[in-house]
């Protein structure tokens, strides 16, 4: 067993009281959530959420979602308007992130809110992570497992690749139900914003809200740092929209009509089923990283339900990397 297997662990209730424990201390634990598999730390903990940002070698600016089991939790520490309260009910537990004020006296560590005067808020629909919340009985921050501006890790074994052993334990729930993050909506200003297409998508927001939410400005400063271009970025080049591959390269296909060729084909619904897609994104794209191709041919996904977010996560994971770049970064 590799050092980093060896924290990975079933999640019992005996280790799932551990992991709490584990927390408590200022430890770092991963746990699964529905949409992928999150770094938690001690919300209210300073020295625990700085942890977090090394071991991720995150920027500080970039800043963190704190989880609860429940509405009435999260409304403890952050102002809900009616908006806020409607997608609560509507949502949650759910692949929803929102965006709201600090309540004066907030006890979640400025950190989580890298200097903004806002904090997101999520309530997890996963057994594992609602019993993980109950029992360390505070907010957990935590942003997905994974080393900054990489893919998100929806299995325990993909965790342990990404942290090493940055982490105290992983907590092993198999492969997460959505497989993409949570949509992120920020609703501190007079209309409401989808910071991030994610897990639950954005027709669904409109109908609970009665409006369509803004999507953020392009080339505006950015509002939610997770924006920047380049993300969810594999080591190997990506080509997307294709409709044929060569032979040294990787195919991600979708749907019934796969064109031949490519050194490797993974599909990602052979049934054209978006649902299915979106869980297997990560793990297919993790696997054609790691076989070495020249690169990765993508077919086009369409551009509706948690296709937006797919197409978005697909889409920065084809833009430059930051390396690649010089003075248009923002920061
Ligand atoms: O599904 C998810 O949301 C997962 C699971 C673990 O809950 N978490 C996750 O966290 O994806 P993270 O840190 O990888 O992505 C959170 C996104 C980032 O783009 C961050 O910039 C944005 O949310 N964000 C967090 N707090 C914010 C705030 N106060 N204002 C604007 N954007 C914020
Ligand atoms: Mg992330």
């Amino acid at each position: 067993m590799t050092a980093e297997a060896a924290r990975i662990r079933e999640a019992d209730s005996e280790t799932i009281a551990k992991a709490a424990t584990l927390l408590q201390a200022g430890g770092l634990v991963a746990f699964p959530t529905e949409t992928v598999y999150g770094l938690g730390a001690d919300a209210g903990d300073d020295r625990a959420v700085a942890k977090i940002f090394a071991a991720k070698a995150r920027p500080r600016f970039n800043p963190l979602i704190a989880h609860f089991p429940d509405a009435e939790a999260a409304a403890t520490e952050t102002l809900f308007d009616v908006r806020a309260e409607r997608l609560a009910a509507a949502c949650w537990p759910g692949p929803l992130t929102l965006v709201l004020p600090r309540r004066p006296g907030c006890r979640i560590s400025s950190l989580c809110s890298a200097g903004l005067e806002t904090q997101a808020v999520r309530v997890p629909d996963q057994p594992i992570a609602q019993d993980l919340l109950r029992a360390v009985a505070r907010p957990l921050a935590a942003p997905s497992a994974n080393r900054s501006g990489r893919i998100s890790p929806t299995t325990a074994q993909a965790v342990a690749e990404e942290l090493d052993d940055a982490v105290d334990l992983i907590l092993d729930g198999g492969p997460c139900r959505v497989g993409l993050e949570s949509s992120v909506l920020d609703l501190t200003g007079e209309r409401p914003r989808l910071l991030r297409p994610g897990g639950l998508p954005l027709e669904h927001l409109a109908d609970v809200l009665g409006e369509l939410p803004e999507a953020p400005k392009a080339g505006a400063p950015f509002a939610s740092p997770g924006l920047l271009e380049s993300h969810y970025a594999p080591d190997t080049e990506m080509r997307l929209d294709v409709g044929e591959a060569a032979p040294d390269e990787g195919l991600l296909a979708f749907g019934p009509a796969v064109p031949s060729g490519a050194a490797m084909t993974l599909n990602l619904s052979p049934s054209g089923d978006l649902t299915e897609a979106a869980a297997n994104l990560f793990a297919y794209l993790r696997r054609l990283d790691a076989a070495g191709l020249r690169s990765i041919a993508v077919m086009p996904i369409p551009e509706r339900g948690l296709g937006r977010a797919i197409r978005d996560r697909l889409r920065r994971a084809a833009a430059p990397r930051p390396e690649d770049r010089r003075l248009d970064q923002p920061l």
